[in-house]
């Protein structure tokens, strides 16, 4: 991934439906741009993974199971 703006700091984003496919897009899009991301999935495993992988990458994310 790599961080590279800020267009969003200070912001959150909820992200629904970002476990995977275009929402895990959407959110690590989102969280590059230095948003801090809520990735909302019925699929928790994969919303924790996509969170897991953001703040790998020194984004802020938190996952949740909705
Ligand atoms: N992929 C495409 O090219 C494309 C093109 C046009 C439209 N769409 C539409 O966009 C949407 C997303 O597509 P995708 O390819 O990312 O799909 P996907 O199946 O890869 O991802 C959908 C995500 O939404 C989650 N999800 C499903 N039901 C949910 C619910 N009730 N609450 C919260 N999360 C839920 C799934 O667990 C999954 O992580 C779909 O409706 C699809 O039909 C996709």
């Amino acid at each position: 991934m790599g961080f590279y703006g800020d267009h969003f700091a200070e912001k959150v984003a909820i992200v629904t439906g970002a476990g995977g496919g275009i929402g895990q897009a959407y959110a690590e899009a989102l969280a590059r741009e230095g948003a801090a991301v809520v990735v909302a999935d019925i699929n928790v495993e994969g919303a924790q993974k996509v969170a897991d992988g953001i703040k790998g990458e020194g984004g802020t994310a938190l996952a949740v199971r909705v």
